[in-house]
């Protein structure tokens, strides 16, 4: 040790610089813009701000740390290390004291902005910076000599221990205040929240003592067939839980417009509409919060992201204006709201919601929060990012500029309107395969690793059952019944004397392939029908229009890469989606699927609030196309009819896989001449 003052070393940031010898090593990270956590304010309570010392030669850093560079393990760290556990290795960065030079490294999960690793492999990991975070203080007992409220006193001490000045109390909050600060000796968690807009700090949680839980956030897609939300941890970004419900809507109509008609024609329809949601969105949060073991007025945060038709039913505004053209939104900026106003009353009483801002009168909050998560404006080469629900948000562009259109595609994709069709959960077939020489199926349902043809299969799916086909589930069962000549490309189901085999049965007039049979034992018979396959064409037209549009306005005939989004459970086969042609054709190993963009995207907003001002300003530079007045998608829809498609010819797919040249239509056609035939040679 010299008479220097110590040098110090900060890894994984390399932050460095010197520090009069005593400083505790949160100070000198405070000191030197080190990210390091802490609830307490330094009392030895939270343990967020754990660090772990290196000892030894450093001839990277130019410095030897002794062992005795950090002061002795104290009475503070001793009580915690009894009480809660300290891992080997680590020491309470409020407590070590530098006394020398020092290595120390901060591990993540002491850092505040630390990073949420997102799993697929083209994602960019999420930084947290929450708007609400814990900060513990210890106010001042009242005074008859000093008059002063308790807020007033809660508010010096965030001053004096935090450096937050000039806090703001939610109202609602007001009522529990003193009894929370009485309960707790005068010791209480606060959350703070405060998105930088402003608006300026605001107390929306207060909690006896030091509260060790993180505070929550939920993360909700709104779509028009499903509702999907994520329960996520606020200071790491962690998905407690996952889950989704059916948009109760769906009485209303089925699709958007008819719910914007509902409203039209009848008086109240909107508000009906409007509670009908709320309502939902306030059991989905209890339902999740009860899933993942904690309580529903744990979450301080909501982010939702919405089409602009359920963007103004959440939000109370009568829909009719959007249902019509210009198609204008009441708002298209984004808002910041408390729970209540949204009808969230089972979340944290002073609750927050911020909603994504709308590009334009079609193209939604959804559609930002898939630029969010995707970044197609980032992109190097010409990205086409497809976000699949029952109105698809379609997004195509490159850093030079981005467009987006929404595609009415109808609520197909999410399972609904087929006739085994189910929502995304246990139990219902997700993948599906068959064999083009015995035209047998196998297939994987949600919640069970194995596929129906492995051993163990009937004895895992007995938990759930199989109860039905979602979204995932149906796409690659229309598309494998086109590749093992089951279908031809008109979409026509041939006859089992056609196919060849008997698991296509009669319906009518048309036929139906057998996927699951369990009619014997009393479960379902779960088919793939003519209307099924009706159902997914005009689906998967509608989006391709979409994309065709896309790509006649940028000037192009092919896109560099595909990125496939939705909320139906699995992630969609590259292969499957193209020889449905749901997409244009591309090299298959440039399709990727992203799971539920739109989801994620109002994740990231919920983590960091630089992410919320970011994609504000990238809407207002998305050009927006509609595609309601644009008479070329018409065109463009008709030829995409065929499967994959009437005209274009899909070298890319065609590579990769040789679909069948089978036609069940030509036959049907020449028995009725034959029989014409017969007639007039009487
Ligand atoms: Fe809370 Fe160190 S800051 S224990």
């Amino acid at each position: 040790m010299t008479n220097q003052e110590p040098r110090v070393v900060f890894t994984p940031s390399g932050k460095r610089g010197t520090v009069p010898a005593g400083t505790s090593v949160l100070d000198a990270a405070r000191q030197l813009g080190v990210d390091l956590d802490s609830v307490c304010g330094g009392r030895g309570i939270c343990s967020k701000c754990q660090i772990a010392p290196s000892f030894g030669e450093f001839p990277k850093h130019g410095l030897t740390a002794a062992e005795n560079a950090l002061s002795e393990w104290n009475s503070v760290e001793a009580r915690y290390h009894e009480k809660r556990g300290l891992a080997a290795g680590r020491r309470l960065g409020c407590q070590a004291k530098i006394m020398g030079d020092m290595v120390i490294d901060v591990p993540p999960e002491s850092q505040v902005h630390r990073q949420v690793v997102r799993k697929a492999a083209t994602a960019r990991d999420i930084t947290m910076n929450p708007a609400t975070r814990l900060h513990y203080i210890v106010v001042e007992e009242p005074d008859m000599h000093d008059p002063s409220g308790d807020f007033e006193r809660v508010s010096a001490a965030l001053e004096r221990d935090w450096g937050i000045a000039g806090v703001r109390i939610a109202p609602r909050l007001l009522p529990i205040l003193q009894g929370v600060l009485r309960r707790g000796g005068w010791n209480v968690t606060l959350a703070v929240h405060d998105d930088g807009r402003g608006g300026g700090p605001r107390v929306i949680g207060v909690w006896p003592g030091l509260r060790d839980d993180p505070p929550l956030g939920l993360a909700i897609d709104l779509g028009s067939t499903t509702i999907a939300a994520h329960l996520c941890s606020l200071t790491d970004g962690g998905v407690l839980a996952s889950s989704g419900v059916m948009n109760p809507q769906i009485r209303f109509g089925e699709d958007l417009m008819s719910r914007v008609s509902y409203a039209m024609m009848n008086p109240g329809g909107a508000d009906e509409m409007t509670a009908a949601v709320r309502s939902a969105l306030d059991g989905l949060a209890t339902a999740i919060s009860e899933e993942a073991g904690t309580e529903p007025t744990d979450i301080l945060e909501t982010v939702v992201v919405c089409n602009p038709v359920m963007h103004h039913l959440l939000l109370g505004i009568d829909p009719v204006e959007l249902g019509q053209a210009p198609f204008a939104l009441a708002t298209s900026s984004s808002l910041t709201l408390e729970a209540r106003d949204i009808g969230l009353n089972s979340t944290g009483v002073a609750g927050q919601v911020y909603i994504l801002p709308c590009v334009a009168g079609h193209v939604g909050a959804d559609a930002a929060a898939v630029a969010l998560s995707e970044a197609p404006d980032q992109a190097d080469s010409l990205t086409l990012v497809i976000d699949v629900g029952t109105n698809a948000e379609i997004l195509l562009g490159d850093k030079r500029r981005v467009l987006a259109c929404s595609s009415p595609t109808g609520p197909a994709f999410e399972g609904a309107q087929i006739s085994s069709g189910q929502r995304a959960a246990p139990g219902a077939i997700e993948r599906v395969r068959i064999d083009p020489v015995t035209k047998a199926p196998r297939f994987r349902i949600i919640g069970v690793d194995l596929w129906s043809d492995d051993e163990g299969f009937a004895e895992a799916a007995l938990a759930t059952g199989i109860t039905g086909i979602c979204g995932s589930g149906i796409i690659e069962a229309v598309a494998e019944m086109r590749i093992a000549g089951i279908m031809d490309a008109t979409g026509l189901i041939g006859s089992a004397e056609q196919t060849g085999t008997p698991r296509v049965v009669p319906e009518g007039r048309t036929h139906a392939y057998v996927l699951h049979d369990a009619s014997a034992d009393g479960g379902p018979l779960i088919t793939v029908t003519q209307n099924d396959v009706r159902a997914i064409q005009l689906a998967k037209s509608a989006l391709y229009a979409g994309a065709r549009l896309l790509m006649d306005r940028i000037g192009t005939e092919t896109v560099d890469r595909v990125i496939l989004a939705g909320a139906f459970g699995a992630h969609i086969s590259p292969l499957h989606a193209m020889v449905l042609g749901m997409i244009p054709d591309a090299p298959l190993d440039r399709v990727t699927s992203a799971g539920n963009a739109a989801g994620t995207g109002a994740r990231i907003a919920l983590c960091n609030i630089d992410a919320r001002r970011g994609i504000e300003e990238t809407v207002t530079r998305i050009h927006k196309v509609e595609t309601a007045v644009e008479p070329k998608f018409q065109e463009h829809f008709v030829a995409a009819n065929a499967i994959p498609h009437a005209t274009a010819p899909y070298p890319e797919l065609r590579a990769a896989s040789a679909l069948p040249d089978v036609s069940f239509g030509a036959s049907g056609g020449e028995a009725r001449r034959r029989r014409r035939r017969a007639v007039e040679t009487g």
